[in-house]
């Protein structure tokens, strides 16, 4: 084990980890599609670390955005001060958003994004005289961050459960997912139909589930779930944490079905991975219902310390052009080809399911009682050079939108090689 493996141990306690029965991998460098651990390994990275790395890593034009305002500003506070790149990335924002949106409220983490969502949507029907509409409708399996307010809307049995107490508590309708949705939105017109007058909105991923074990709704549920907040005067907050900034094939998720959200939360691929940004874009009329003289109050109570970030903003414009312009165009043109991969990869006896949206996919393995094979999977992969995350028995692939035809050739054979490995297993195996 080396030094730093050894003072990790010591030290650190890892984010949803089991620090017992883990291996600490020590990320040197990134490259391209690629991370070199500090032995000098490569390794593909398959979930874009953590579904962030649009363009892979040390992208040249990223790295010139962040040294270049490295020059001017490293931070000064959003919080009675204002400064070019987080004004220019708000307009950039709003050029290539829903027409519906035209505000931008910035923070750093896509949990803080779906918070001020709710809360700028709870507050605003306070501010418009209806302060009976404070609760929440989210998805059956919801997932949309750790911190409390983003839990209250979530549905995850394992994650969500243990902190219920702490909570406000949301009304669930079931996942459409696997379904051909007409349950879903029975279940939600009833729901607005005897509750709107209590209901502020309704939050979900638009598309595809990630989170949840990339759970893809059937065609057209975006559409009419919004339609139907919109007749009972309830808000629509779209969850594109995920699925935005091109993962889905598009953009943003909602251009697929023309939905104009009231609240939009962002975050991710917002800055290419380089650095913690987030956002939740608003509409004019939720936006509006905040303003008034100082002494009204009405103003949105909400900040952190690092919204905004110069840095973190410099290096959000450039990537958006950037997405604009090549990697975006680069993933259309690979999807089909992973729709072939995951087609072969279906024939595998161990594979229960396949789950695709544009570069948002989940392999789902057939159970098998007391092995945890997705975490197997994951771990054999790195053997044959690729970094992988699972979503319990669903095997993640969220590749970088610039992924290239031997990167995808790569990442099918490491992935085919590991389910291999772990099928043939009896007992479980063990990635030291
Ligand atoms: C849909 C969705 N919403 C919110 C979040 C929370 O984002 P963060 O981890 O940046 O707080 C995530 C994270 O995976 C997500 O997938």
């Amino acid at each position: 084990m080396s030094e730093l493996e050894d003072l990790d141990r010591q030290v650190v306690w890892h984010p949803f980890t089991q620090q017992t029965e883990w291996s600490p991998l020590v990320i040197a460098r990134g490259e391209g599609n690629y991370l070199f651990d500090d032995a000098g390994r490569k390794y593909l990275d398959g979930v874009s670390s953590l579904w962030c790395n649009v363009h892979g890593h040390q992208h040249p034009r990223l790295d010139r955005a962040l040294r270049d305002q490295l020059e001017k500003l490293a931070h000064s506070t959003f919080l009675g001060l204002t400064h070019e790149p987080g004004i220019r990335l708000a307009a950039a924002l709003i050029e290539v958003s829903p027409r519906s949106l035209s505000r931008v409220f910035y923070s750093d983490s896509g949990s803080a994004a779906v918070e001020i969502a709710l809360k700028q949507s709870f507050q605003y029907w306070q501010l418009r005289g209806r302060p009976t509409k404070q609760k929440f409708l989210r998805l059956g399996e919801a997932y949309h961050g750790d911190t409390l307010g983003a839990v209250g809307v979530g549905g995850i049995e394992l994650f969500h459960r243990i902190f219920g107490p702490l909570l406000v508590s949301s009304i669930a309708i079931p996942t459409p997912a696997g379904t051909d949705g007409s349950d879903a939105l029975e279940r939600l017109e009833a729901e607005l139909s005897r509750h709107s007058h209590e209901i502020a909105a309704f939050i979900f991923e638009p598309l595809m589930q990630g989170a949840a074990g990339m759970l893809k709704h059937p065609a057209g549920f975006l559409k009419k779930a919004a339609a139907l907040c919109r007749t009972h005067h309830v808000h629509v907050i779209l969850d594109e944490v995920a699925t935005g900034f091109g993962r889905t094939g598009t953009l943003f998720a909602c251009e697929q079905e023309g939905v104009e959200p009231d609240l939009m939360c962002i975050a991710k691929g917002i800055a290419g991975g380089y650095l913690p940004l987030a956002a939740t874009l608003a509409t004019e009329e939720i936006y509006s219902a905040f303003l008034g003289a100082h002494g009204d109050m009405k103003h949105f109570f909400h900040g952190h310390t690092f919204t905004a970030n110069p840095l973190a903003c410099a290096v959000g414009l450039e990537s958006l052009a950037l997405l604009q312009e090549s990697s975006l165009p680069n993933a259309r043109a690979r999807i089909p080809d992973i729709a072939g991969a995951l087609a072969r990869i279906l024939d595998h006896q161990s594979v229960k399911e396949i789950r695709q949206v544009g570069m948002m996919i989940g392999i789902e393995l057939h159970a098998i009682s007391g092995r945890f094979l997705g975490r197997e999977v994951c771990e054999q992969a790195r053997r044959h050079g690729v970094i992988l995350r699972n979503l319990g028995d669903v095997v993640v692939w969220m590749p970088p939108l610039t992924l290239q035809p031997a990167d995808l050739a790569l990442l099918e054979t490491a992935t085919v090689r590991a389910i291999d490995t772990v099928s043939r297993e009896t007992e479980p195996t063990r990635f030291t």
